[in-house]
């Protein structure tokens, strides 16, 4: 992660907002939340995050919901909103969006004023084609792209958990994973695999039109 932050810190090119989807850490350790918060402090702009299947809910919060964080969090940034959910079950690596947060998603679409909206969360919602990892996918991810395709303003699904680059349109959507800050996975693997692909980030511009465009930026040594 040190050296994505290097990377984009020697750049020129220059975020406004950072989306952090899941897995701060591993250890289930507050000092690792700490740590966490440490390191990306020096960015100084609003970091987004929403949990993952390593994250400790309990310990995540406190860290991520003080300024310049947020925890799955809602925010309208000129026509878009940007709106991250909870996908997670204790206890279980695959995720599932709740009855509640259902609630939620439909609760705050229909609120917000936004012309175009982005929904992040931490495990995919489509098969990534690796057997092993699409038993530890969004569980009803049929449900939750169903209803984000029910609302014409949603026009993009960002998540992590995949350790491996993923971009697909699905019916008007562009859905978007973007490989670890750590190690990845190796694509198409039946059983667990590490790939030695190097750590990534992804560059997303939001457009005033609804359109977007991105950029995966893979960090070599
Ligand atoms: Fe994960």
């Amino acid at each position: 992660m040190q050296k994505v932050l290097n990377h984009y810190t020697a750049s020129d090119w220059r975020a406004d907002r950072v989306l952090i989807t899941g897995d701060l850490i591993q250890d289930d350790s507050a000092a690792a939340y700490d740590q966490f918060r440490e390191q990306l402090l020096p960015l100084n702009m609003r970091m987004h995050c929403v949990p993952g299947n390593h994250d400790v809910r309990d310990l995540m919060m406190p860290v991520c919901r003080r300024p310049p964080f947020s925890y799955c969090a809602k925010e309208e940034v000129r026509d878009w909103l940007l709106l991250g959910l909870d996908s997670c079950i204790t206890g279980d690596a695959g995720g599932e969006i709740s009855p509640d947060e259902f609630e939620r998603l439909d609760a705050v679409i229909s609120a917000s004023p936004a012309k175009y909206i982005l929904v992040y969360l931490h495990h995919p919602p489509v098969r990534m084609g690796s057997t092993w990892l699409d038993t530890v996918i969004l569980k009803n991810g049929d449900e939750l792209m169903e209803r984000l395709q029910a609302c014409s303003r949603v026009r993009l699904l960002v998540f992590g958990h995949a350790h491996q680059s993923y971009e697909d349109e699905h019916h008007g959507i562009q859905v978007i994973g973007t490989p670890s800050t750590c190690r990845q996975f190796k694509r198409g693997s039946e059983d667990f695999e590490l790939d030695d692909q190097p750590p990534a980030y992804r560059r997303i511009t939001l457009h005033a039109d609804g359109s977007s465009e991105n950029e995966l930026i893979w960090v070599d040594e």
